[in-house]
């Protein structure tokens, strides 16, 4: 079997590999050249994905990447993995799928099938990328070609997350794309979920993601409501989560990060306006979390004012770029958010991350690229008036944290269990 993999990012870099680690040809296809590069010489340009694991299925010959969109013309199988980040007006921009769609739709051949994994709305498949493939090649999905969607649901960070165990969910445009698209994933997934239709698919993985939102909003209200009556957010929920059944845990944090979670809700949102549905509780929690990075600077302000500093002139270290601990992940990440905010208030800002070195270029914080990761030593590290933990990653010295400086506002609880001096504390 051949398959053709669309957007070799932290979706299809992965699933390529499982194919290809399961004896399918896989032909990897980006527009980003040195990433074709990179894949083609056996390296890796994504933490937790080993340059032996890329180089292993490249040697084997059962994995290559190219630019050149008429090598999906040799398989029988697309899987687009592409991009669906909002604009700046916060709307969906399929535009990354409708592209893709464009530049395979040329390489059609009857009784191929086109899979689509990015998050989206529904409908994206079974009209927008279906409009795109039938115009570009002039066949008909359902009766040509087949036509299918199936969300991704990975697990960054966690080392025991495996592609081929985590069940995917299968939404095809016909029974007989459906047929199709089971026939093909079974080659690399152990459990397959087969749905009614790409439109129950999406609204799946939207399901899925706004279920996040949603309850990490709650304990981020909690967080705001229990610290005025003086009650630990999380020594609460550790003790609610020993709970058996009918509580699940989620955790409060500096506000939301990732490609998804802040993102994926929103897709809905928009769509439900064109059915006049009303989606109150997806937009109550943006606004939560939205206003989480506020608070945790408010937070800083009162802490370092207790010691007759104002944030203004002051310098502050944020702990953790990554939008989540042990990951080099930094998309919309709120350290961003509290990064602009801090030195929009005139503080000297600078950020320490084991995994982000140096800031590469982002859609929407490109103003901090090129600025570097500080370096872990006494010296540097207690020359900051505050420390700001944002991300928990696990290889940092919390208690040389607390050795060293002066003041830590704590969004993670990763301070919990070290000892701390009066006052030198500050959860948020
Ligand atoms: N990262 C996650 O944990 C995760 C989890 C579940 C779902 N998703 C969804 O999967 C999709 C992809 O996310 P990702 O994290 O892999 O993104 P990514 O940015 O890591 O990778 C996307 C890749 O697509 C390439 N690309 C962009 N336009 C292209 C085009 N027209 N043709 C070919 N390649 C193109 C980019 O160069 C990049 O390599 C998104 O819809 C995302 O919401 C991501």
């Amino acid at each position: 079997m051949n398959v053709a993999i669309v957007g070799l990012g932290y979706v299809g870099l992965p699933l390529s590999l499982q194919f290809a680690h399961n004896g399918v040809n896989v032909t990897g296809l980006d527009i980003d050249p040195a990433k074709v590069n990179a894949i083609n010489a056996g390296q890796t340009y994504i933490k937790h994905i080993a340059a032996a694991t890329v180089a292993a299925q490249v040697s084997a010959g059962r994995f290559h990447a190219t630019t050149d969109f008429s090598a999906a013309g040799q398989t029988e199988a697309v899987i687009i993995c592409v991009p669906t980040p909002l604009n700046k007006n916060r709307e969906p921009d399929i535009s990354y799928v409708l592209n893709s769609g464009r530049a395979i739709a040329p390489h059609l051949r009857p009784g191929m099938l086109v899979v689509l994994e990015s998050s989206t709305y529904p409908g994206t498949t079974d009209t927008d990328l279906r409009d795109v493939l039938e115009a570009g090649s002039g066949l008909k999905a359902g009766a040509d070609f087949h036509l299918a969607f199936s969300p991704e649901r990975e697990d960054p960070g966690n080392p025991d997350s495996k592609v081929a165990q985590i069940p995917k969910v299968i939404g095809g445009y016909s029974p007989a794309c459906l047929e199709k698209a089971t026939a093909v994933y079974s080659r690399a997934i152990k459990t397959l979920v087969p749905v009614s239709s790409c439109r129950a698919a999406e609204a799946t993985k939207l399901l899925e993601n706004i279920f996040r939102g949603v309850n990490i909003a709650l304990v981020n209200e909690l967080k705001l409501v229990y610290a005025a009556m003086d009650i630990d957010v999380w020594e609460v929920i550790n003790a609610a989560k020993t709970k058996p059944f009918g509580f699940m845990a989620f955790y409060p944090g500096p506000g939301l990060g990732g490609h998804c979670i802040p993102i994926d809700p929103f897709y809905l949102t928009w769509k439900a306006r064109e059915y006049g549905q009303l989606t109150k509780f997806i937009e109550l929690a943006g606004e939560v979390n939205a206003a989480m990075p506020v608070h945790v600077v408010n937070r800083a302000a009162a802490a370092l004012n207790s010691c007759r500093k104002p944030v203004n002139g002051s310098r502050i270290l944020l702990i953790g770029l990554a939008y989540k601990a042990n990951v080099d992940d930094m998309r919309e990440s709120p350290t961003f958010v509290l990064m602009d905010e801090l030195k929009r208030r005139g503080a000297d800002v600078a950020y320490y991350d084991p995994f982000i070195p140096v800031i590469t270029p982002t859609r929407e914080h490109g103003h901090w690229t090129g600025t570097q990761s500080v370096t872990w030593n006494r010296e540097t590290l207690s020359g900051f008036d505050a420390v700001i933990i944002a991300t928990a990653h696990s290889g940092v010295n919390y208690a040389e944290l607390a050795d060293w400086c002066p003041l830590l506002i704590d969004t993670r609880n990763a301070m919990a269990g070290i000892p701390t001096r009066d006052g030198q504390l500050w959860k948020s």
